[in-house]
């Protein structure tokens, strides 16, 4: 149950005024409305999903748990950091432009525990400001926390949080997950040196085996390496926050047995048609929508190594965030901070001089990729915004016109997997080309594989019954971590992409 999540633990102070929510349905009543279900695409919008939103007076949801206690303790946390920066800091105008932040971030934490409207976010001159007070003012005016769609009320929370410090003089990009980040990855060590022992040495099949040979080992490898980017994914802080050092262990356990019993573990699994399609790619380009830094990260980058390697790509494209995001996220200072440290760094002070050459030799040769151009790192800042994935043909078509280049676009991760399906209660067995709506069905839409440990409330194709009978046996089985998918969108590769004229 969400409440007995380590996560869920109340700070002393959290509570959350619910005078002012919408009653509760009944039950029957919610029957009635499910004909209506899923919305013609003319009648849906970021307040109306195509079919009933996840809102965060929803008892029975992940949605109430994280807006009730779960963001309160984040950013929590987040004000106790900025206390340690501020301790550490010996300019008094630094210091009373930082006391300012922290004034900010309690307002935010008065606003959250209150369940206030949602306000404009206040022009602080960064690009994304029309794109939200847009949405808001569209969509959203008079909307609060608790009954605003969760997605977008949570998303918005983050942006507020970014607000409190751009409105500063001299802490503009002060990321206040930054120090949590570089945590976890070294506290990650067993599972980082398992894998920089097996994937430094360049991987060189044959010459002793037929293209037929090496076509199925390296579909082997395909596959274990997607499980190990898949799995990256349960590390993820904003879920784990009072997490032990056998905790991340067990989580990030890669051997090959592990991998191939967690595999039925993979409720919607097109594991092998994935594979399968990626082994008709050469020197190809994929896309990486990243989710978590650290752990995860390292774990795409490995994977993505060996897609270079392997001939599959020429071009690796990572999409990060312009913003600090969701606790984990990927910045560009994180991005930079694990190239270098694998680099150069001494995280792990029981390593043997043999783990820590490896872990340098990968990311000597990261580096090198990225100076070549094989490897790029970008940030849209569509992917900081409220707006859903289905918006994304619409609201970014810059962006869509970019990935409709790629031969595939791999989603990481839980929040990702929301914005793909919109967030919304739509049928366990839904395909997940329908659930994800323009992003498949557009022309020029690319193959889109959605790899996500399912830790919140949305699941769509998964076969019939499956979800009946986890609800039945294993309640909390949506947000448990436990469980993941794997799905592909075919796309409509080839076409031109249209864009409406406004
Ligand atoms: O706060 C809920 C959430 O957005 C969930 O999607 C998930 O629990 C977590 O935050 C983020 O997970 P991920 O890093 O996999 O997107
Ligand atoms: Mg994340």
């Amino acid at each position: 149950m969400a409440s007995d999540h380590p996560s869920a633990k109340a700070p002393a102070k959290t509570m959350l005024n619910l005078g002012n929510l919408p009653p509760k349905m009944k039950p029957q009543d919610m029957k009635l409305t499910q004909n209506q279900y899923p919305r013609t695409p003319s009648r849906v919008n970021p307040n109306q999903p195509p079919w009933p939103a996840y809102r965060g007076y929803h008892e029975y949801s992940f949605a109430h748990a994280t807006m009730g206690v779960r963001l309160p303790t984040i950013l929590g946390k987040a004000i106790d950091d900025v206390w340690k920066t501020l301790n550490q800091e010996y300019d008094e105008d630094k210091i009373t432009d930082l006391i300012d932040c922290v004034h900010r971030m309690e307002d935010l934490m008065g606003d959250l525990q209150g369940n206030s409207k949602l306000r404009f976010i206040v022009d602080d001159g960064a690009g994304d400001v029309p794109l939200w007070n847009k949405e808001i003012a569209k969509f959203f005016r008079g909307k609060d926390f608790m009954n605003a769609p969760w997605l977008f009320a949570e998303a918005y929370k983050y942006r507020r949080l970014r607000e409190c410090f751009s409105l500063s003089r001299y802490w503009v990009d002060y990321d206040v997950f930054f120090r949590q980040k570089c945590d976890t990855f070294s506290r990650s060590s067993q599972a980082v040196f398992e894998l920089s022992t097996r994937f430094s040495e360049p991987q060189v099949l044959g010459p002793n085996l037929t293209e037929a040979e090496i076509k199925e080992k390296n579909k082997l490898i395909f596959l274990e390496l997607t499980q190990v980017c898949l799995w990256g994914n349960s590390t993820d802080l904003s879920l784990l926050i009072d997490m032990t050092e056998e905790d991340i262990k067990k989580l990030q356990s890669t051997g090959g047995d592990h991998l191939a019993a967690t595999e039925k573990n993979i409720l919607g699994n097109d594991l092998h048609k994935l594979a399968d399609y990626v082994s008709t790619i050469k020197n190809g380009r994929i896309d990486f929508v990243l989710d978590n830094a650290g752990f995860e990260l390292y774990c795409d980058l490995v994977y993505a190594d060996w897609l270079i390697q392997s001939g599959t790509c020429s071009q690796v494209i990572f999409h990060g965030k312009k913003l600090p995001w969701f606790v984990s996220d990927v910045t560009k200072k994180d991005w930079e901070w694990l190239l270098n440290s694998c680099t150069y760094g001494q995280l792990f002070g029981d390593a043997k001089d043999e783990e820590m050459e490896s872990l340098r030799t990968l990311g000597r040769r990261w580096k090198q990729y990225e100076k070549e151009g094989k490897w790029k790192y970008e940030a849209h800042p569509f992917w900081c915004t409220g707006y859903t994935f289905w918006d994304l043909h619409s609201e970014a078509p810059d962006l869509f016109q970019y990935l409709s280049e790629s031969n595939l676009v791999i989603f990481k991760g839980d929040l990702n997997h929301r914005k793909l399906t919109y967030d919304c209660h739509a049928p366990l067995t839904t395909p997940f080309p329908m659930a994800i709506g323009p992003l498949a069905s557009e022309p020029g839409a690319p193959p889109i594989c959605s790899l996500r440990t399912i830790k919140s409330d949305v699941v769509v194709g998964i076969p019939s019954g499956v979800g009946e009978r986890l609800d039945e046996e294993e309640p909390g089985w949506k947000i448990s971590g436990k469980y993941a998918v794997v799905l592909l969108s075919p796309g409509r590769s080839g076409e031109q992409p249209v864009y409406k004229s406004s």
